[in-house]
């Protein structure tokens, strides 16, 4: 199975102010959208065959908000596009990473995903994203 990096994910407290950066260093800001469910809003920056993944909170409360909270601005995750996301998930499994997700949720752009906890990771929350199609 072939994965690939597909996006790395950066809290920020506010989009408009962390896409001026991007864009000062030349690089695209492809879209801006809310996932309301995930509580928070997000930009696309556009970095040759990976992205950049903004990510501001909607509110304090939610995960992004206490990451925040407790942690300040900077990398969230690290997400890897699979092929095959339940094969993913097992070989994840039987590599002892523990999953977070029970099972894959629904992700932007008809995305499915799920999260890899930091603590099985060395550190790191890595997302494993299957593309639709
Ligand atoms: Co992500």
């Amino acid at each position: 199975m072939t994965s690939r990096l597909t996006h790395i994910g950066i809290a920020v407290r506010k989009l408009e102010a962390a896409e001026g950066i991007y864009r000062d260093l030349g690089l695209a800001v492809s879209e801006r959208m809310v996932a309301a469910q995930e509580g928070l809003r997000l930009a696309f920056v556009v970095a040759g065959a990976a992205a950049i993944e903004l990510l501001e909170p909607l509110g304090p409360g939610g995960a992004l908000g206490r990451f925040l909270s407790s942690r300040g601005e900077g990398v969230h995750h690290i997400a890897f596009k699979v092929p095959d996301i339940e094969q993913a998930m097992a070989t994840a499994r039987m590599a002892g990473l523990r999953l977070i997700d029970e099972r894959p949720r629904g992700g932007v752009h008809g995305t499915r995903v799920v999260f890899i906890h930091p603590g099985s990771a060395h550190g790191v929350l890595l997302e494993l994203v299957e593309e639709p199609g």
